[in-house]
C-alpha cells in the first residue's frame, strides 16, 4: 500500500497534489512519501517478527537519498552498503556504524581500511584474498572484523539476467563446495572474527523458491560447519523480495517472505541479517514528468516527456515496466509509446502502452520509482541531474538539488594545452 492516491481527479503525494510540486521545483522529479517509507519499514520488520534474533540492513544502493536514510535509521534500519560513499551515508543519516554492513565484490583496500576506523558492523567477504586482507589491516590496527563469508549458491533466481547474483557463472560470492576450507583458513587470521555466512542470489524476484533454496544450501553448510568445530553465530540472507511494478503481476509479500525464512532457518540459532532494497522504497517513490509533446508516429503515437533514460534507466537497461498514470485523467485512454528526449532509441520506457489521454503541457508520473530511480541518474545529453522531494502529510521539501548542466561544466577544465 503507498500513498501517491486520486483525490478530486488529481493525483497526491499524501496531501500534497502533485501539480503543486510541478509548480514549486519543476519537472522532472522525484516524489517520496515518508508516510510510505515508514509503513514498509513497519510492515516488512513485522513479517519477520517470528525471529527472535535479527538485524535488518536497508540496502542503500536502492536509495540512498539522506532524507530517506533519515527516516530509515528513526525506525531502527541499519544499512547494507556497498562502497565507502555508502558508508559515509550511513553514518551521516545517524545510523550506527555497528549496525552497517559492508557487502560489495569491490571493496579496496582503502575502503576496508576506512570502514574499519569508522567501526562497521560486519564485512561481508567475497572472496579469499579479501578476508585476508582485511584480516591484516585489522591487525595491524589492533582490531578483529566482524565478517561472514558470502556464498554463491548456484540457484537461479529467476529474474533479469542483468540482476541475478547467486549463479555460479555470477561474480558474487565463492563457490559454496569451496566455503568450507576457504572459511577455515580465514578463520585462523587474527584479525578477523569469523562469525558466519551470507548469500544474495538476485534482485527483484516473484518466486520464493529459489530463495529457500538457497537458504537451505546454506543451512546444511552451517551444519557442516559447527561439525568442523566453527562456531557460527550469524547468517546474513541478502535481500531481493520483488515488488509490483505491473498491476496485475503480484509478488510475494513480506509476510510470506517472512514465514518462508522461519520455516528454512529453523533451528540455526544465530541472529539473522536481512538487506532489503526495493521492497522497502520502490513504491514509495515516483517520477513525476511533463509531456513536452505528442508527437504522431507512424505506427502509433509517440508521448514524449522530458524525463528520460538518464533519469530513470530501468526501462532502457532491464526493459522494466513502470506504470504510467496522468496527475488528472480525463478517464479517456489511448495506445501510445513513450519516450524521452534523449537522441536514442533505447529512450523509450514503454511502446504500445494502453494509457491515459494526454497532450502537451500535461503532467504524468512513472509509478514505483523509489527504488534504483534517483540513484542511478546521470547527466547524459547534458541534461540536468534530476531533484528529488519528500512529502510529509501537507508539507514538501527539495531532498537533493536539481544539479544543472552549468555546474557540471563549471567543474571541467580546459587544460593549458589547450588554450591558446
Ligand atoms: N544485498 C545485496 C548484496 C545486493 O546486491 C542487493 C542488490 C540487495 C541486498 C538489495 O536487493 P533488493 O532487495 O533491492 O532487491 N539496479 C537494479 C537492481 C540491482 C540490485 C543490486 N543488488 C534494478 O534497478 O532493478
Amino acid at each position: 500500500m503507498d500513498h501517491f492516491n486520486y483525490r478530486n481527479g488529481v493525483l497526491h503525494a499524501e496531501d500534497v497534489p502533485l501539480s503543486l510540486i510541478a509548480e514549486a521545483v519543476g519537472t522532472p522529479v522525484y516524489i517520496y512519501s515518508r508516510a510510505t517509507l515508514e509503513r514498509h519499514a513497519q510492515v516488512f520488520r513485522d513479517a519477520l517478527r517470528g525471529i527472535e534474533r535479527k538485524h535488518i540492513a536497508f540496502a542503500i544502493k536502492a536509495n540512498p537519498n539522506l532524507a530517506v536514510l533519515k527516516v530509515l535509521a528513526r525506525q531502527g534500519y541499519g544499512a547494507d552498503v556497498v562502497s565507502g560513499g555508502e558508508v559515509k551515508r550511513a553514518l551521516a543519516a545517524g545510523m550506527p556504524a555497528h549496525d552497517i554492513v559492508f557487502s560489495g565484490v569491490g571493496k579496496t583496500h582503502a575502503e576496508l581500511k576506512a570502514a574499519l576506523e569508522d567501526g562497521v558492523g560486519q564485512f561481508n567477504i567475497e572472496l579469499e584474498e579479501e578476508g585476508a586482507v582485511l584480516g591484516q589491516i585489522a591487525a595491524s590496527m589492533g582490531k578483529r572484523a566482524d565478517a561472514v563469508l558470502r556464498v554463491n549458491p548456484d540457484v537461479d533466481a529467476g529474474t533479469h539476467a542483468k540482476i541475478s547474483t547467486g549463479k555460479k557463472e555470477n561474480k558474487f560470492g565463492v563457490p559454496i563446495d569451496e566455503a568450507p576450507g576457504i572459511f577455515a583458513r580465514l578463520s585462523a587470521l587474527p584479525g578477523l572474527n569469523l562469525r558466519g555466512l551470507a548469500l544474495h542470489i538476485g534482485s527483484q524476484i516473484f518466486d520464493l523458491a529459489p530463495i529457500e533454496a538457497g537458504y537451505r544450501k546454506v543451512g546444511e553448510l552451517v551444519t557442516q560447519l559447527r561439525a568442523a568445530g566453527h562456531a557460527i553465530d550469524r547468517v546474513d540472507l541478502g535481500g531481493g523480495l520483488g515488488v509490483p511494478y505491473e498491476r496485475d503481476k503480484v509478488p510475494p509479500t513480506p509476510a510470506d517472505y517472512g514465514a518462508m525464512v522461519e520455516r528454512a532457518t529453523k533451528g540455526w540459532d544465530v541472529t539473522l541479517y536481512f538487506e532489503p532494497g526495493r521492497v522497502i522504497v520502490g513504491n514509495a517513490g515516483v517520477l513525476l514528468t511533463r509531456v513536452i509533446w505528442v508527437k504522431p508516429g507512424a505506427v502509433r503515437p509517440f508521448i514524449i516527456v522530458d524525463a528520460a533514460m538518464n533519469d530513470l534507466a530501468r526501462p532502457a537497461m532491464y526493459d522494466a515496466w513502470h506504470d504510467f498514470e496522468a496527475v488528472a485523467p480525463t478517464g479517456e485512454r489511448m495506445i501510445a509509446n513513450i519516450a524521452g528526449p534523449v537522441c536514442e532509441s533505447g529512450d523509450t520506457f514503454a511502446m504500445a502502452r494502453d494509457i491515459d489521454v494526454v497532450k502537451s503541457g500535461d503532467l504524468a508520473v512513472f509509478r514505483t520509482a523509489g527504488a534504483y530511480g534517483a540513484t542511478m541518474a546521470s547527466t547524459y545529453n547534458s541534461r540536468a541531474l534530476v531533484p528529488e522531494v519528500m512529502v510529509d502529510g501537507d508539507k514538501f521539501a527539495v531532498v537533493a538539488d536539481r544539479i544543472l548542466p552549468e555546474t557540471i561544466l563549471a567543474a571541467e577544465h580546459v587544460p593549458a594545452f589547450l588554450q591558446d
